[in-house]
């Protein structure tokens, strides 16, 4: 969804899936990078809090933060979780002043929706199947506002009368299974359920009884709007962000890619992601060297890197044909239009990244690399990965930080992260059946 407002504002900027193995990680590659900003989510919600430099009240609050924004240096911590669930009951046509909601569930969506009720200035009730949790999470707030609890295993008759007296519901429980009983659902009722992967029991009790269920995702609209504003200090384009979330499969390919500046270990790890996955791999200047039947360096040396990079692309078209693998390619590869193009279109980009310091100790004393002849190889490769910096974020799906991890912990990492994409993709096509 972020990807299509940057499309529809023109904006030339790109959201991509940045793996990472803790919140100080995350942070620190991606001010490396140069990232605008940063969603967080499970389980490092709570520790980005904690790191950031900044933070605006909900995130004080709530302890926990979905949004980072690096402004002058510094990370400033946001919870758009807070705003987004508030502007999804506002936009449809709910006045939260004074009304009376039931929340369902006490973990940390429920903490976030209790907040925003309450700044909203509605009366509200948590009913959780562990009461303890819900008490404890109505004391959070108990100073300031009178936020009420029930126990959902056993307070028939409390939930009853809170069911009479709420006529919103928003559930924000781990399950679909079937919480409230169907018999006290009216259709002056209003449900939103967090739960997205499929309609939950309450959603269908809901739809049954003619009451007003407002959909999951509109929650996750919202908090990603407010977010891409806090990135972007542009207004959200909704209705384009809206068809996204709704109409666009992530994007997964049997065929990934492997970019990233020289010296990042893209062959290691092509090789390991190979070995664990099953996929065969393809290297790009292998098939170029076999081609040629020649070395890189000889090749630059009789016709130039221009004349290189015409090889190196009629290749990369070549294999943008086969059916499924690992292709680890040169570090030059996304300097062509062409092959931005044909990287997004047939695969999935994972940008492995390391610093120019890094790069300098890995590669600078190589003498094979034709682009780092240069008397001063430092400056070299600083200014050429300047330069390509943001020719990688235009065509990377993920991001991996190769600094101080071996190629299998890298690849294990991409894998981990691939798994959760097929699942996401698998759960969004579920939904939708
Ligand atoms: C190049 C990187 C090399 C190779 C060629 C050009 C570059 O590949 O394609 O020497 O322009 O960065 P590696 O990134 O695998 O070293």
């Amino acid at each position: 969804m972020h990807n299509a407002a940057f499309a529809e504002l023109k904006l030339g900027a790109r959201y991509s899936r940045l793996a990472a193995w803790d919140a100080q990680g995350a942070l620190q590659t991606a001010k490396e990078i140069g990232m605008r900003g940063l969603n967080v989510t499970s389980p490092f919600k709570e520790e980005m809090a904690k790191l950031a430099n900044k933070c605006e009240p909900a995130v004080t609050q709530l302890r926990a933060a979905n949004t980072i924004v690096f402004k002058e240096n510094q990370a400033q911590a946001y919870n758009t979780d807070v705003a987004g669930v508030s502007q999804a009951l506002r936009a449809h046509g709910l006045n939260l002043s004074n009304r009376n909601v039931l929340v369902l569930g006490a973990g940390g969506a429920a903490r976030a929706v209790v907040y925003a009720l309450l700044q909203a200035g509605a009366k509200v009730t948590i009913a959780n199947r562990t009461w303890e949790k819900a008490k404890r999470l109505a004391q959070e707030f108990e100073t300031q506002y009178e936020v009420r609890t029930l126990d959902l295993s056993s307070d028939k008759a409390s939930l009853e009368e809170a069911l009479k007296l709420c006529s919103i519901i928003v559930a924000c429980l781990s399950t679909c299974e079937e919480i409230i009983d169907p018999a006290l659902i009216s259709p002056s009722h209003t449900v939103l359920d967090a739960y997205y992967v499929k309609p939950s029991a309450l959603v269908k009790a809901a739809r049954a009884k003619g009451a007003s269920v407002i959909d999951a995702t509109e929650w996750l609209l919202f908090q990603g709007a407010q977010a891409f504003e806090l990135f972007t200090d542009n207004p959200a384009p909704l209705a384009a962000m809206r068809t996204a979330l709704k109409h666009q499969a992530p994007h997964l390919s049997p065929r990934i890619s492997l970019i990233g500046f020289m010296g990042t270990g893209k062959s290691e790890v092509a090789r390991e992601l190979s070995k664990l996955t099953a996929l065969p791999m393809v290297d790009l200047d292998a098939e170029i060297q076999a081609e040629e039947k020649r070395p890189i360096a000889e090749i630059f040396s009789a016709g130039g890197e221009a004349h290189f990079r015409q090889i190196e692309h009629k290749k990369l078209a070549e294999v943008s044909k086969f059916p499924k693998g690992i292709l680890s390619c040169g570090g030059g590869v996304v300097l062509r239009k062409e092959n931005r193009w044909l990287l997004r279109e047939n695969f999935l980009n994972v940008w492995l990244w390391a610093k120019a310091e890094t790069i300098y100790q890995r590669v600078g004393q190589d003498e094979s690399r034709p682009v780092l002849n240069h008397h001063d190889k430092k400056q070299a490769i600083s200014d050429l990965l300047a330069h390509r910096l943001p020719l990688y974020a235009e065509v990377a799906d993920l991001i991996v930080s190769a600094e101080g991890r071996s190629a299998k912990a890298v690849a294990l990492k991409i894998a981990e992260n691939l798994r959760s994409v097929a699942a996401e993709e698998a759960a969004d096509n579920h939904a939708k059946a």
